[in-house]
């Protein structure tokens, strides 16, 4: 793909080095202040992606287009978020492409939500419930800024009480303090062979979860636990970093069956229950032909 140029209107990154990076709106007219010098965002406008841009005081900045990981992590946040490593593996796990059809809940802060959009492609949609409207506003605003909003319907209200409202859906995503609770609702709007997965910080809540599951016909049911170790990398010094990230959560996940049909128990007859099995009957005459033979 060609280099892009940044426009009016545009999120952009500001790196000034891995631990000091700024997503910002291109405004014209606006100035951003930092410790290192002021940058005029006029400035920017027209130059492409990748270019350094120098601050006030003479400090190279760099501009870079936000990818996926850099929007949800840079996401205005009033709630605990799925992290770039969950995601990853829920998006996986849930077998979601182009053109999927999704139901999610809490959606919180909206960074699962963002990374479900981005997988579902323009002819695919979310549709994510919330309990609660600030967070809701909050997650619709972060979803306009990564432009995916587009592909997301929002909807209201206590998913263990009302349940969702779509069916046959391919997967039902669960990030939430009770999602044994919405197991059977689950149940109700996939498509038979669809998939759920649930993320929970603790054990109790996959205990409940996988319970549940077993009950309401789901089979491959699976908890994982995904620890990220990030490198050092140096001549002489490559390492695993000293802190790592000690836990997020576990994610769950399952896929939706139909019921099986009530297994029919053959009738014995009475004759035959008598009887003893044909195995049976043969290994005792060969010991009688044996003992036959010893005798003899
Ligand atoms: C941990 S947050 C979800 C974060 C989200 N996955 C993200 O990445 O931004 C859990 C959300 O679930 C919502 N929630 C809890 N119980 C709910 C329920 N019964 N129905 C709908 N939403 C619920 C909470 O209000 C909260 O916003």
């Amino acid at each position: 793909m060609a280099n892009q140029k940044i426009c009016d209107g545009d999120y952009v990154l500001i790196y000034l080095d891995a631990r000091r990076t700024y997503m910002l709106k291109m405004q014209v007219g606006q100035t951003f202040h930092t410790h290192k010098g002021y940058l005029k965002l006029d400035e920017l406008i027209g130059k492409e992606y990748g270019e350094p841009i120098k601050s006030s005081m003479g400090i190279y900045f760099t501009t870079l287009k936000p990818s996926l990981t850099d929007y949800i992590m840079k996401s205005s946040r009033n709630t605990q978020i799925i992290y770039p490593k969950d995601a990853a593996l829920i998006v996986m796990f849930s077998g979601i492409g182009p053109g999927s059809r999704v139901v999610e809940s809490g959606t919180g802060t909206g960074s699962l939500t963002t990374a479900l959009a981005n997988y579902v492609g323009p002819t695919g949609k979310v549709y994510t419930y919330e309990l609660r409207s600030e967070f809701q506003k909050n997650a619709a605003k972060n979803l306009e800024r990564s432009k995916l909003i587009d592909r997301v319907e929002m909807k209201s209200g206590d998913v263990t009480l009302s349940g969702y409202e779509e069916r046959d859906v391919d997967a039902v995503i669960l990030d939430l303090a009770t999602p044994w609770l919405v197991v059977p609702h689950a149940y109700a709007a996939l498509r038979a062979s669809g998939v759920i997965v649930s993320f929970s910080p603790t054990i109790d809540q996959v205990v409940k979860t996988t319970e549940a599951l077993r009950e309401n016909n789901f089979v491959f049911i699976e908890t994982i636990e995904c620890l990220m170790r990030s490198m050092q990398v140096e001549r002489g010094k490559t390492r695993p970093n000293t802190m790592m990230t000690g836990h997020t959560g576990y994610i769950t996940h399952a896929r939706k069956i139909l019921p099986l049909p009530i297994q029919e128990t053959p009738q014995m007859q009475p004759q035959q229950a008598t009887e003893p099995p044909q195995e049976a009957v043969e290994q005792e005459e060969n010991s009688e032909e044996m003992a036959e033979e010893e005798t003899a």
